[in-house]
């Protein structure tokens, strides 16, 4: 899995901790990525010890992990809602004066589409993160996921957007990367976003594209590992 530079540790302390919120007979949303993985671990091991829930995956990677330590999965279209998403990111604004003060990039593993399903329907979204996430402003290459014959259109309305657009290329093989709705990735630098929430929009009213990484306003905590513990922003 992917690890993106953070401490190993800091995830694992951030993975766990948000995997104690959950009670009995939640619905839980199963992020995908390195952090999130030792919540969906804490999660199998709480379940041999007789806790009584269902994940929903938001990846193949996520789904793959969820059967392997045992935890039931359900599916979004058969339940009433979910409570509790837990999913990493790329990037965390933690500024608490300022507007953008929780806003996530996200798509590190071209997850985000269901990512995004998946944590905007919860009743509590939980972003768990080692502090090499935190920023006070969002720099970062924004994702894009888009369907395959878009993507040079899309490139050139993001341009259009102030945006430098890279078709994401897969590390194992040649090619692009192809996620798992099938579609392809570009991944957008814009410089510094000053103002993710009209970023976001614009991205959402492109035709041809899927889903973007940004996620402004979702996120209701950031549970951040540290050397000795665990720090919560909200
Ligand atoms: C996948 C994601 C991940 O949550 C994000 O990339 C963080 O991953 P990690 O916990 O491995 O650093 O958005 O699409």
């Amino acid at each position: 899995m992917k690890t993106d530079g953070g401490s190993d540790a800091a995830k694992r302390r951030a993975g766990e901790r948000a995997a104690e919120e959950i009670e009995n007979g939640f619905v839980v949303g199963l992020g995908t990525g390195s952090t999130t993985a030792h919540a969906i671990r804490a999660i199998g091991r709480a379940i041999d010890d007789g806790l009584d829930i269902r994940g929903i995956p938001t990846s193949f990677q996520a789904r793959q992990l969820a059967l392997a330590v045992g935890i039931p999965l359900t599916s979004l279209d058969t339940v009433d809602g979910i409570d509790l998403a837990i999913d990493g990111a790329d990037r965390v604004v933690d500024a608490p004066d300022a507007t953008a003060h929780g806003a996530l990039i996200k798509g590190g593993g071209a997850a985000h589409a269901r990512e995004k399903l998946v944590d905007t329907a919860a009743d509590r979204f939980v972003v768990v993160a080692d502090p090499s996430k935190l920023t006070d402003r969002l720099e970062r290459s924004v994702p894009v996921e888009v369907l395959p014959d878009a993507h040079t259109v899309v490139a050139d309305r993001l341009a259009e957007l102030g945006g430098e657009a890279t078709l994401r290329a897969a590390e194992q093989k040649d090619g692009p990367v192809v996620t798992d709705n099938g579609n392809l990735v570009l991944d957008c630098e814009f410089g510094p976003i000053d103002d993710p929430d009209g970023l976001a929009t614009r991205l959402s009213g492109l035709p041809g594209v899927v889903e973007h990484g940004l996620f402004v306003g979702v996120a209701d905590a950031t549970y951040v590992g540290t050397d000795d513990g665990v720090d919560v922003r909200r």
